[in-house]
């Protein structure tokens, strides 16, 4: 039995990573695939220490939160229930919002990005994906949907560090070079022109 694939969707909050997702999962599901959509940060117990943080309730070091995102990724990886790899070995597609690449470009502006880098490829526990989507869209439409959408903000989501963190996105890239398969699309657009560019991309990985 062939290996399920692993797709990663990453952008700034409110680039409507969410929306996208859940179309793509019904086109792959049309073709036939199995599909099984998660999240980071995930429910565990560390998932709810994250989530504390990014409320604003308690307040964490930014290598601390690094350390938490990393252990929620190990359990999100390993967890033999419902656990990436556990789907992925039985043939069925994995599609996570946000992934590693949300660490090096949030943690990575206060904490070391090298360092956050190292942990989290440098893990033998923590899967490479096959594609990572990154939904690329303006400040202010991210942040006007951010405003429909939420009663309460994060403490990322402000315009100063929404424009941070699109940066970081856009270094890390440059770094991580062809050692990942990035692909970045414009999602300042209609949402039917946004995920036919989302497809196409989604054709172009070959079955393992
Ligand atoms: P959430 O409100 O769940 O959703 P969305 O992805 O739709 O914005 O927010 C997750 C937040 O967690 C988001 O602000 C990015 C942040 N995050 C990190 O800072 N590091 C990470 O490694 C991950 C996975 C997420």
């Amino acid at each position: 039995m062939s290996k399920g694939r692993f797709i990663v969707f990453e952008g700034l909050d409110g680039s409507g990573k969410g929306t996208q997702i859940s179309l793509l999962a019904d086109e792959m599901k049309k073709r036939g695939r199995k599909v099984y959509v998660t999240a980071e940060p995930t429910s565990s117990s560390t998932g709810g220490m994250i989530r504390d943080a990014l409320g604003g309730f308690v307040k964490r070091d930014a290598f601390e939160l690094s350390a938490l995102f990393l252990a929620d990724r190990i359990f999100h990886n390993v967890n033999p229930k419902n656990g990436i790899k556990f789907f992925i070995e039985q043939g069925i597609d994995v599609i996570c919002d946000r992934y590693y690449y949300s660490s090096f470009a949030y943690q990575g502006i206060d904490a070391d990005l090298d360092w956050v880098m190292d942990m989290n490829l440098n893990c033998r526990e923590i899967i490479r994906p096959d594609l990572c989507i990154f939904l690329d869209a303006d400040i202010d439409s991210c942040d006007e949907r951010i405003e429909k959408n939420r009663f309460d903000r994060e403490i990322y989501e402000n315009k100063e560090m929404q424009r941070k963190i699109r940066n970081r996105f856009f270094e890390v890239f440059e770094k991580l070079g062809d050692s990942e398969n990035i692909k970045i699309v414009n999602a300042a657009r209609e949402i039917p022109e946004v995920l036919a560019d989302i497809i196409k991309i989604y054709d172009s990985i070959k079955e393992k």
